[in-house]
This record gives C-alpha cells, structure tokens and sequence, in this order.
C-alpha cells in the first residue's frame, strides 16, 4: 500500500515562489509514488479575518494554481479544507488535549502575539491543533512543506501520540516533513531579510503569476549593498539571498560566473539584477500561462473542487468514526 501524504497551503493571495519551492514542487512530484491529498487551509487564513470576497478569491487562486503547477486531480486528492467537516470535528477532540502552555511555546503564535498584538484570537493559539487535524484525518506519514512548518510537525506527533495513549490505541500513526531536496527549503524574500513571505510586504515576493515587467520591477529594488571590498568576503544577508534566488532559477555557469565576478569585486548588481529576473521570468512562464488558460475555466474547477471533496470526506469519514468510538460516542 501507497503512504499517505498531506499538505496544504493557506489561501492569503497568490501563490510565490516560496510556496511554489518550498511545497508545491514537492506535492507534483509525489503525486504519483504516494496516496496524496492537497488541500487549500481556508479555515487556517480566518484567523486574520478576511472579507467573504477576498477569501473567496484567494481560494480561487490557489485551486488554480495548483491545477497550473501541475498537481493531476485524477492522480491527487486536491479539496478545500472547509469542504470537509470531519476535519473541524476532530481538531475539537485534539483541542480537548491540548494544553496552553505548549501552544503558547509555538513559535508562530508567538510571532503573531509580536506582529498583531490587536487580534491574538484562539484560532491562532489552537492554529497546531488544527493543522495536525488536517494531517491525523487522513493518518498521514509524510507532510511535504517548508523549514517554517517544522514545529508544527513536530506538535503534530505530540497531539497524535497523546491521543494514541488516552484511548489505548494506534489509530494515528507519527507524520514527518518531507522534501526531495536535502533539507527542508527556506527561500529568502528580497526585502535583504528573512524568508519570502506575504506578511513581510508585497514586493519581497515574486508571485506565480507576476508579468515579467512585475518581476523587473521587484528584482530591479531589491535590497543589496555597497558592494564587496575585499576579494572572496563573506556576503552579507540580503546579498546572499539574491544568490539563494539565483540557484532555484539560474543554470549552472551563470550563477558561477556571478560568483566570480563578486569574489574578484568585479560585480555589477545592476547586471547580477537583470539576469535574475530574466531567470525567474523563463522559470514562472509556463505556469503563469497555464493560470492564464484555467482560471478562465469555471466548470472545471467547480468539477475538480467537488470530485476532491468527495474523496477527501470518504477517507476523513472513516477515522472520525473510529475516532468517535474510541471517545465513547458510541449507539445506544
Ligand atoms: P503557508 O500557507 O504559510 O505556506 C504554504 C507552504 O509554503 C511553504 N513556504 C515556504 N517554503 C520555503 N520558503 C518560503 N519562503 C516559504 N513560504 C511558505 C510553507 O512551508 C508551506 O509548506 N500552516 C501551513 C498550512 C497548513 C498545512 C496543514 C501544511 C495548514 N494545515 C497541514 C501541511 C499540513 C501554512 O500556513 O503554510
């Protein structure tokens, strides 16, 4: 029997490049070695309280691009979270489990408590419950993401072992991050710190679907320096993750003949700049046409959304009734 993989990406917006190499690469390969489900977290992005409109769209957006990066919906189980409601019911269950102080020892609460001291919610205190209910539902082994989710994962085997114990069972087995590459993948923004993120503002981020004059234009203001001062100095941050970039788009000897250039302080960023965004524009037009041609193509995400949630619920069904059982809700 095929492993069972799960993943899934909140629908904040479009899709970048951090998604796209951080996960999204990940989920089109294993598609077809594994049992995979791949969903869209529209319960995961309520905890910043979007308007119906926006989260309807941004949903949109993700189906589409998943479709785009090429995940097969005849090979994959691709559904949207809030389609399936065994997963609510079971992070009330973990919920029931899960104690204050580790949740508020997660690292990504703590960084919201930080970034929006306005609207620290429970959805995001219990935001791991919820993401290892996404994952236990469908007693999955790997979970393909990126470096930031590790912990989660972690909290994940937590809330699942402790579940295992209280009721004297195996029922969900532990999930590990996966990624084809060595390590699990952070990719920088062009901010000169931290990783590609939405909430570190717009332009640190090159979306799927940015136009190559987008693409110019973000690369063109991206953080640097004065330049190097001595021959083959370490870089500093921002300047190092322009390299990072440049090794997920670049051949081989272009981003050697960069390097060499910085090494001997012969480097011009204006040039080091335009083959960047060169490189990323040949790397996202495939899939920036294919967004083009599906998003057009209501009928078919509506086909493709509902055929997912229909094989999603069919395997959530089957642990929430086991799990039901071993709580003591059992028929009279
Ligand atoms: P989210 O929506 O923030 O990101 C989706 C996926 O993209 C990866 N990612 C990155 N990888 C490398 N470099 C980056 N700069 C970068 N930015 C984002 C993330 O690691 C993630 O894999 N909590 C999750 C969504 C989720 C989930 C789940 C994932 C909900 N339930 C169950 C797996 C299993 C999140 O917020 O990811």
């Amino acid at each position: 029997m095929k492993e069972t993989v799960v993943s899934g990406i909140r629908p904040t917006g479009k899709l970048h490049l951090g998604n796209y190499f951080g996960a999204v690469t990940n989920f089109v390969k294993m598609q077809y070695d594994y049992n995979c489900y791949f969903f869209i977290a529209d319960l995961h992005s309520l905890t910043t309280h979007p308007t119906p409109q926006d989260l309807h769209g941004y949903v949109r957006h993700v189906l589409v691009e998943y479709l785009a990066c090429g995940i097969n919906p005849e090979e994959t189980t691709i559904y949207i979270q809030s389609d399936v409601p065994e997963v609510a019911e079971l992070y009330l269950y973990l919920n029931m489990n899960a104690y204050m102080g580790e949740l508020e020892r997660s690292t990504s609460f703590k960084d919201k408590v930080r970034s929006q001291p306005d609207n620290v919610n429970a959805g995001l205190l219990t935001y791991p419950t919820l993401m290892a209910a996404d994952i236990l539902i469908h007693r999955a082994t790997k979970v393909p993401v990126g470096k930031d989710q590790e912990q989660h994962l972690e909290m994940t085997r937590t809330f699942g072992n402790r579940f295992n114990r209280l009721y004297n069972t195996d029922l969900f087995p532990e999930s590990f991050a996966f990624s084809y590459s060595e390590n699990l993948v952070k990719i920088p923004g062009l901010d000169g710190k931290g990783k590609m993120s939405k909430s570190n503002g717009e332009n640190t981020c090159i979306y799927l679907s940015d136009s190559p004059e987008d693409i110019r234009k973000k690369v063109s203001r991206a953080v640097t320096d004065g330049g190097p001062t001595e021959e083959n100095q370490q870089k500093p941050e921002a300047v190092q993750n322009l390299f990072d970039l440049m090794k997920i788009v670049s051949s081989a000897d272009t981003i050697s003949h960069f390097e060499d250039q910085y090494n001997k302080m012969a480097i011009r960023y204006g040039d080091f700049k335009k083959q960047l965004a060169e490189d990323m524009i040949i790397a996202n037009a495939p899939i920036r046409e294919k967004i083009e041609e599906i998003s057009k193509d209501t009928l078919y995400l509506r086909q493709v959304a509902k055929h997912g949630a229909l094989k999603a619920r069919e395997s959530a069904q089957k642990t929430i009734k086991e799990v039901r059982q071993l709580i003591g809700f059992k028929p009279f």
